[in-house]
């Protein structure tokens, strides 16, 4: 083969494989706007640590993020001693990037991971809901977790608060409120 018109299939096939890529990716971001939710902007290390540690997550706590992205807060709150946790999440990509993150740290056992949207979230058993969402969906989940989680479960949101509801501890634009 003429090594010119290798070099030119061997580019053109990386610039598509490429291109798919991005689709996948962005793409991807675009389910859980069209689900009501925020694009994935994740929580810093630092926010993570901040959150989990307002929780006062204790060794009996189910613990659930709402739209969990690659797993940094389930994760944070397994290593503090939370007994279990659930993410929901619809990008394709961020489940399994979530998911070899889980696997990787041997917390498969106590995390699960579910493509499902959180608004059909059953929270019956959860002590413990984590939150990095939009206004907008902030207003709408406080109906939803008003009315689904028991009296004295703690919910910690990164950078958004409820609208009419005060929040008994704020820290670093971090926000926790009881049920
Ligand atoms: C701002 S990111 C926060 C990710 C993670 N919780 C963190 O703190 O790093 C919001 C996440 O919610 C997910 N999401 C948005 N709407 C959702 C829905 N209706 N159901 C499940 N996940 C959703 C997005 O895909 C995204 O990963």
């Amino acid at each position: 083969m003429d090594p010119i018109f290798f070099i030119f299939v061997l580019m053109a096939t990386l610039i598509i494989a490429a291109n798919l890529l991005a689709i996948y990716w962005f793409g991807g971001m675009l389910i859980p706007i069209f689900h009501g939710g925020a694009p994935y902007i994740p929580s810093t290390q630092e926010k993570a640590i901040t959150m989990i540690s307002m929780a006062k997550i204790s060794p009996t706590d189910h613990v659930v993020d709402m739209g969990s992205g690659d797993g940094i807060l389930l994760i944070e709150a397994i290593k503090v001693g939370a007994k279990s946790a659930t993410g929901y999440e619809l990008h394709p990509g961020l489940i399994k990037r979530s998911i070899r993150k889980i696997n990787k740290l041997g917390f498969s056992k106590k995390i699960e991971i579910l493509k499902e949207s959180f608004w059909d979230a059953d929270l019956k058993n959860t002590d413990v809901v984590l939150l990095y969402q939009t206004s907008p969906a902030m207003n709408k989940l406080k109906l939803k977790l008003k009315n689904e989680l028991k009296p004295g479960s703690r919910i910690v949101s990164n950078a958004f608060n409820f609208p009419n509801w005060k929040p008994v501890q704020e820290k670093s634009g971090i926000y926790l409120y009881i049920v």
